[in-house]
C-alpha cells in the first residue's frame, strides 16, 4: 500500500518551522462547546464502558431522524452503525461487500484512502474519470467503460474531495440506475454533506435507492469540527448493515462513548454551528477564487467541501513538482494533486479549512510561485 501523499507533505511540512499548512483537511474552528460539555459530562458521569458494536441506541435513533430529516433518507435503526469516523465505515463497507480479487470503481481524482483501503483489503481499483465539462463531477456514461469482469462496488464522493463538486440528482439517478443494471453496489462517501455553498445539504444517493444498493457514510468530523474525536456512520441496507456491524467488533469493537454522547449533543443541539462554519468557507471559498480569477489562474470553482482544486501548469511544473518547490522555497504546503490521481498531475489542493490569515497568505505565495517559475 502506498502512503497518502498528503500525509508525506504533511510530515515533510511538520519538520520544516513557519510552514502555513494548506495541504490538510482540518477545519480552523475548535469543536462547538456544548458539544464537548456532553463528552466532558459523559467521562464525568462514569460513562466510559465499551458500547454496543453498532453504537449507543439514542445516538442511533438520532441519526435517524437526522437522515430523514436532512438527506431523505427513509432508514430504520438496525440500518443504522456507527463508526469511528467516516473513513471506519468506508474500510467496513468495502469489507463486508467484495471479496480478496474483487474490483471496485474510483474516481480519478478521488480522495487516496479509498486506494488506500482497497489494497488493505487485496481489491483491484477501476479508475473512471472526473471531467470539468460535468464539473468534475461523476456521469455514469464515463463509468460504464471502467465495469469488469469482477467489479463489486461503485464509489462516489460528492460534496467531493478534492474537486468540491456536488453531484446533481439527475446524475445521481443515472449512475444507481447503472450500478444495479450491471448488480453493483454504491458506496456513497458524503462526509461533507452540510458544507455546501448553495442550499443547506447535497443531494444524498441514499434518497433516490429504490432497491436497496447503496451504503451512505457520513461524518461528524468535517460538519461539526471533529476531526480528532473519529465518530462517523453508515446507513445501510439492513443485510449490508449487519455485515458492517458484526466486522466492527475483531477491527474496532465499538466507538468510544464520551465521544458518542458529543455526537448525539450535535445532532440534538442548536445548528448554528453549522451554519456558521459553512459561511465562513464561502466565504473564504470566494475570496480564494476571486484572487486566482483576478491573475488568470485556472481552477475548478468548488460547491461543497472545503477546498479548491488548482491548475498549476502555468508554473511550468507539475503538480508534485510544484508543491515540492512551494514548500521548501516559499513555506506553504500543499497536497500535490497526484496523490489523487494520474488525472491530478498537473493540479495541487489546497484546503479553505485552514485560518483566513494563512489561507490568503499561502494563496499569495503560490501564485507568486506559478508567476516567477512559468517565467
Ligand atoms: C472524502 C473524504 N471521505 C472521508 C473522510 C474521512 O473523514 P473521517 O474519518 O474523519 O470521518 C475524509 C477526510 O478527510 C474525506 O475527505
Amino acid at each position: 500500500m502506498h502512503r497518502s501523499g498528503i500525509r508525506e507533505v504533511f510530515d515533510l511540512a511538520s519538520t520544516i518551522p513557519g510552514v502555513i499548512h494548506l495541504e490538510m483537511g482540518e477545519p480552523s474552528f475548535e469543536t462547538p462547546a456544548h458539544i464537548r460539555r456532553a463528552a466532558a459530562s459523559a467521562a464525568e458521569e462514569g460513562y466510559t464502558k465499551y458500547t454496543p458494536n453498532a453504537g449507543i441506541p439514542e445516538l442511533r435513533e438520532a441519526v435517524v431522524r437526522k437522515v430523514r430529516e436532512r438527506n431523505g433518507i427513509d432508514a430504520s435503526v438496525d440500518q443504522v452503525v456507527v463508526t469511528p469516523g467516516g473513513v471506519a465505515a468506508l474500510y467496513g463497507a468495502l469489507l463486508a461487500l467484495c471479496d480478496p480479487g474483487d474490483e471496485v470503481l474510483i474516481s480519478d481524482p478521488a480522495w487516496p484512502n479509498y486506494r488506500m483501503i482497497a489494497a488493505l483489503q487485496h481489491l483491484r481499483v477501476r479508475r473512471f474519470p472526473l471531467v470539468p465539462e460535468h464539473g468534475m463531477a461523476p456521469r455514469a456514461e464515463l463509468v460504464e467503460p471502467a465495469i469488469g469482469e469482477r467489479t463489486k462496488v461503485l464509489v462516489l464522493n460528492s460534496p467531493g474531495n478534492p474537486t468540491g463538486q456536488v453531484t446533481d440528482v439527475a446524475a445521481l439517478r443515472e449512475l444507481i440506475d447503472l450500478a444495479t443494471a450491471y448488480g453493483l453496489w454504491v458506496v456513497s462517501d458524503e462526509v461533507y454533506d452540510e458544507l455546501v455553498f448553495e442550499g443547506e445539504v447535497a443531494p444524498s444517493a441514499g434518497a433516490y435507492d429504490p432497491r436497496g444498493r447503496v451504503v451512505t457514510v457520513f461524518s461528524f468530523s468535517k460538519t461539526y469540527a471533529m476531526t480528532g474525536w473519529r465518530v462517523g456512520y453508515a446507513v445501510a441496507p439492513p443485510e449490508v448493515a449487519s455485515l458492517l456491524i458484526k466486522a466492527q467488533e475483531p477491527i474496532t469493537a465499538c466507538v468510544n462513548g464520551p465521544a458518542q454522547r458529543a455526537a448525539l449533543a450535535a445532532l440534538d443541539g442548536p445548528q448554528a454551528c453549522v451554519v456558521a462554519m459553512r459561511d465562513a468557507y464561502r466565504a473564504r471559498r470566494d475570496e480564494v477564487v476571486r484572487r486566482l480569477d483576478a491573475v488568470g489562474v485556472p481552477h475548478v470553482e468548488p460547491r461543497g467541501a472545503f477546498y479548491v482544486w488548482i491548475d498549476v501548469s502555468g508554473s511550468g511544473l507539475g503538480g508534485a513538482e510544484f508543491a515540492q518547490r512551494l514548500l521548501t522555497e516559499l513555506g506553504v504546503a500543499v497536497a500535490p494533486g497526484s496523490a489523487f490521481g494520474a488525472g491530478g498531475r498537473d493540479f495541487v489542493r489546497i484546503s479553505l479549512a485552514a485560518a483566513p490569515g494563512d489561507l490568503y497568505e499561502g494563496v499569495e505565495r503560490l501564485l507568486r510561485g506559478i508567476v516567477e517559475w512559468g517565467c
